[in-house]
């Protein structure tokens, strides 16, 4: 009888020390690392990077607690990127959120075993991130930002119409950019507008390829191309001075100073990003999960701008449209 008990008591110190264990392994457990790797700070991809890390603390991750965010912003420099991302690899961190395409291209030509998020890439298919948007397979998924030039060109025959010539103003190394300039040319090509080109390679550039457009462009386009994007205030300038409108690929750079766009919110691609990466964090696989296409567009017009280029912006348009005050 006694030896017994002596035997169940221990059975129970056994167990108890287990689940001790167990719960230890729990609170203590190992922190999730995530690299963020950014090509530029420009306003749109920060509003992206903050709404991503609110919408991962929303879904339980939450930095310094059960995650760590290494944040990298690669300054418009490719080697930056292709050197950020190495240091994620060799750092073996659980997870890789690219924000914008050349971040995403770089992430992907650095690792193919470590999940890889892109967050708001244009044209991942034809930016080689992924072969196939609804199964993507390997360890790469993501977002995209998708935007119609053809519908940015019907707000701007709305708004400005009778142009003949389309000034593109674009970085050409951004794959992201090339497939907008590609259907923007094809829809003029069917209008009988001319396309006018302005490309940089850094935004240092972008001043002098934007008044390069003036006395040979009735309008400006610019796509969502993180170059322009980056110097947009400058573009404005020249613009309000030719008194040119410029139509763009993003909110932001409306809000920067460019006429009108018909484009996607941003604030909910980097929430929808984060539900991505809480997924994988959870265990499944990236090439699992089917790209996500923001699918909800908005017309935003920059009504100052408007104004300083002696533009009236159609009542219809504004009662539909985001309007940036100033
Ligand atoms: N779509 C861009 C890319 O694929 C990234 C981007 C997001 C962007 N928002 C933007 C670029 C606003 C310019 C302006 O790289």
């Amino acid at each position: 009888m006694k030896r017994a008990f002596i035997y169940l008591a221990i059975l129970a110190l056994g167990i108890s020390i287990l689940a001790g264990c167990r719960a230890a392994r729990t609170t203590g457990a190992k922190k999730v690392h995530i690299g963020i790797v950014q090509i530029v700070e420009h306003p749109s991809l920060n509003t992206i990077r903050e709404s991503f890390i609110a919408g991962l603390a929303e879904l339980g991750y939450k930095e310094g607690e059960n995650i760590i965010i290494d944040y990298q912003n690669a300054q418009g420099d490719q080697s930056n990127l292709k050197s950020i991302c190495q240091r994620f690899v060799s750092k073996k961190y659980d997870l890789i959120v690219a924000i914008a395409t050349p971040s995403a291209q770089a992430a992907v030509g650095q690792t193919k075993e470590i999940p890889i998020v892109f967050a708001a890439c244009t044209e991942p298919v034809g930016s080689g991130l992924v072969a196939d948007l609804q199964k993507p397979g390997g360890n790469v998924t993501g977002t995209s930002d998708a935007i119609s030039a053809a519908k940015i060109m019907e707000l701007a025959e709305r708004i400005t119409p009778g142009f003949k010539t389309v000034g593109a103003l674009y970085n050409a190394s951004e794959t992201n950019s090339l497939a907008v300039i590609k259907e923007l040319k094809e829809y003029a090509q069917k209008r009988g507008w001319e396309v006018v080109e302005a490309t940089v390679t850094n935004s240092s550039e972008v001043q002098q390829a934007a008044a390069s457009l003036v006395g040979k462009a009735d309008i400006i386009f610019s796509p969502t191309d993180n170059t322009v994007a980056s110097a947009m205030p400058v573009v404005a300038q020249v613009a309000k001075k030719a008194k040119i409108p410029v139509y763009v690929g993003a909110d932001s750079m409306v809000k920067d100073g460019g006429l009108a766009t018909y484009g996607v919110n941003y604030e909910v691609l980097g929430k929808e990003t984060a539900k991505i990466a809480a997924q994988i964090l959870k265990g499944a696989k990236p090439g699992d999960i089917p790209v996500k296409v923001m699918s909800d567009l908005d017309i935003y017009v920059n009504l100052e701008t408007a104004r300083a280029i002696g533009v009236t912006i159609p009542e219809d348009i504004l009662e539909q449209a985001k309007v940036f005050e100033k």
